[in-house]
């Protein structure tokens, strides 16, 4: 099973892809299945894209052509996709990973406005087709990231220091990704409690655990 989180930055998916791990990680204690719960992050998730994303992130490569960012944060992807994700989703293993290629399509697509035929394309490259079963997208209005980040008291990053109308694209970009694949990506509101959304997140998780149960006993 394959699950991952979407979100502006500060909306708290973070902490609700973690909570997801460890219930994810209890269950399979508690029912004895012999499978694995990995959770990574993205831009990140092996050597070589932890380095990508030290390059992308740095607040000093201000000159970045969009293009660039684009394919960095495939060629990140690519190399987790076929280093870590595909083979643990071969074994059966669970995946869960804090951003993906919606992030792509959101920030590059709708925030920098990059040909969406073209983000498609790259995607597609990038993940190999290798796709969620769920993702979940922790929605909260663009006012909440300044206020957030003020709170937390740490400085932007580079992707961070975009301007508001950027940060209203991308959540225009998540919208449009929820409503082309309802199948697939469901949208829960990020401004209640923690512990409300977390709920919310686990139902999600359970409604796909089921589906993939049910299919996997119907593969011989
Ligand atoms: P990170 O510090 O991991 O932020 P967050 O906790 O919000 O995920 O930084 C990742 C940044 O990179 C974040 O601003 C979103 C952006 N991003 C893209 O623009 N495109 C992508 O494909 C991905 C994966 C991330």
């Amino acid at each position: 099973m394959f699950i991952t989180f979407e979100g502006l930055d500060f909306s708290g998916k973070t902490t609700q892809a973690e909570r997801a791990v460890e219930k994810l990680r209890r269950l399979v204690i508690v029912e004895g299945m012999p499978h694995l719960v990995h959770f990574l992050r993205e831009p990140g998730g092996t050597r070589i894209s932890e380095r990508i994303r030290e390059i992308l992130l740095d607040k000093t490569n201000l000159e970045m052509a969009e293009l660039t960012e684009l394919l960095l944060f495939s060629a990140s992807r690519a190399q987790v996709v076929q280093q870590v994700i595909r083979p643990a989703l071969q074994r059966g293993d669970t995946v869960v990973c804090d951003r993906y290629c919606d992030s792509t399509t959101a920030y590059q697509g709708y925030g920098r406005q990059v040909d969406l035929g073209m983000i498609q394309a790259v995607n597609a490259a990038a993940t190999g087709g290798t796709m969620p079963d769920l993702t979940i997208i922790v929605d909260i209005p663009v006012e909440e990231i300044s206020r957030r980040k003020d709170l937390a008291g740490i400085p932007f990053d580079r992707m961070e220091s975009a301007g508001r109308a950027f940060y209203e694209r991308v959540r225009l970009g998540y919208c449009a990704l929820a409503a082309a694949e309802p199948g697939r990506v469901v949208t829960v509101d990020g401004t209640g409690s923690i512990e409300a959304i977390e709920q919310e997140v686990w139902k999600h998780i359970e409604r796909i655990g089921d589906t993939h149960q049910r299919k996997r006993k119907l593969t011989p």
